[in-house]
């Protein structure tokens, strides 16, 4: 039988690599092609049988991640519980809501209203934006690894790299460019609160995660999970674990978003206020496993209304030097000795770009 997806089988006059590269210089996006009414979605978004046998596996709906009350996270009294709670959600599940993370509401609401602005101008000015140029800057595309990965996926992204170098804000389109200038901060907030009891909850000072400039390397992904007329044959995002030390995620109204939690795959229903954390592969190697990186997914949407994320990936900026990194050695005892070796950035972003977001994390090739 002739392959559906991928690579199909010799014969079949399909070229698969033809229509990528015409559907990225069309620069429509996945937007695009949902708002021309398409009925049946291109070849190349359709998914290999295993991913898509796995879709209908979801848990019990009562089975959720964890929500934390980071209300008072700062008095001596409260503190020690926020540690254990942090601590057992990062150990246990990887993720977790936060509330009561002093960002007020508005602005969550604001961000995500001006992401989802962008997401709908009117094609031909939103195309003006469109480039690949993944490493730096900003960056409007569909599927950021489209030209690495087997299957494409229902999303669009506006990407903007908000340090270790100096951003350039006249880069950001001009309908959310304060917006993401100001989530930024916030949410750079949110994860210095949150890694500073998570490097409490390791035994380890406060500030010990933020002197190792944990929160300078930052990018900011705002998605777009536009209505999909065959939400069974693709998937809005492929599962994966997120490379970087900790991620801020803050999504709208609309579902998704599943974590894998032992062998299913868990929702993450949206929680208003509520903001997301997630452990990357750098802290589960740097915690020597004791934080868990986990995979997760976004189904593709089957509503009418989008779906919005806006997702900050937190990484050290000290990378750019030459050394090597690895299980931090103040974690290490002779009852707790290292499970990863050591590694360069060379090996880490090479990993990275090399392969889709689905492909093998960093932690399977640097286990001991
Ligand atoms: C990611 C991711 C999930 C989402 O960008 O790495 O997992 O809800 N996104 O958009
Ligand atoms: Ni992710």
């Amino acid at each position: 039988m002739a392959t559906t997806y991928g690579t199909p089988a010799a014969g079949s006059g399909y070229d698969r690599s033809k229509e990528v590269k015409e559907f990225d210089e069309s620069k429509m996006g996945v937007k695009g092609l949902s708002d021309s009414g398409i009925t049946s979605i291109p070849q190349f978004f359709i998914h290999p049988p295993e991913t898509l046998g796995d879709l209908k596996t979801s848990s019990p709906p009562s089975t959720t991640i964890p929500v934390i009350d980071l209300s008072n996270f700062n008095s001596s009294t409260h503190r020690p519980k926020i540690i254990q709670q942090v601590k057992e959600a990062a150990k246990t599940w990887g993720f977790f809501q936060v509330i009561n993370h002093r960002v007020p509401i508005s602005v969550l609401d604001d961000t995500i209203a001006a992401i989802k602005a962008f997401h709908e101008l009117p094609q031909g000015e939103k195309s003006k934006h469109y480039k690949r140029e993944e490493s730096r800057g900003v960056m409007y595309a569909s599927n950021n690894d489209l030209y690495r990965t087997e299957a494409a996926s229902w999303h669009d992204s506006l990407q903007v790299w908000l340090g270790p170098d100096p951003l350039e804000v006249e880069e950001i389109p001009e309908i959310c460019r304060n917006e993401v200038v100001a989530w930024g901060v916030h949410a750079t907030e949110v994860a210095e609160d949150v890694m500073e009891l998570l490097s409490e909850g390791l035994g380890l000072e406060a500030g010990k995660f933020k002197e190792l400039t944990f929160s300078k390397g930052k990018a900011l992904v705002g998605h777009c999970y536009p209505y999909c007329p065959q939400p069974d044959l693709t998937v809005g995002i492929t599962s994966h674990t997120d490379p970087g030390f900790i991620t801020v995620l803050l999504q709208n109204h609309v579902p998704g978003l599943q974590v894998k939690h032992g062998d299913a795959w868990v929702d993450v229903k949206p929680l208003p206020g509520g903001l997301i954390i997630n452990v990357g592969d750098f802290l589960q190697i740097v915690s020597n496993g004791d934080y868990s990186s986990v995979q997760h997914r976004v189904l593709a949407n089957p509503y009418k209304e989008a779906r919005i994320s806006i997702v900050i990936f937190f990484n050290l900026s000290k990378w750019k030097g030459d050394g090597e990194y690895g299980p931090l050695p103040e974690l290490l005892s002779p009852e707790k000795p290292r499970i990863y070796r050591d590694f360069t950035m060379g090996e880490f972003f090479e990993n990275f770009y090399s392969k889709g977001i689905d492909s093998k994390s960093l932690i399977e090739k640097i286990k001991i």
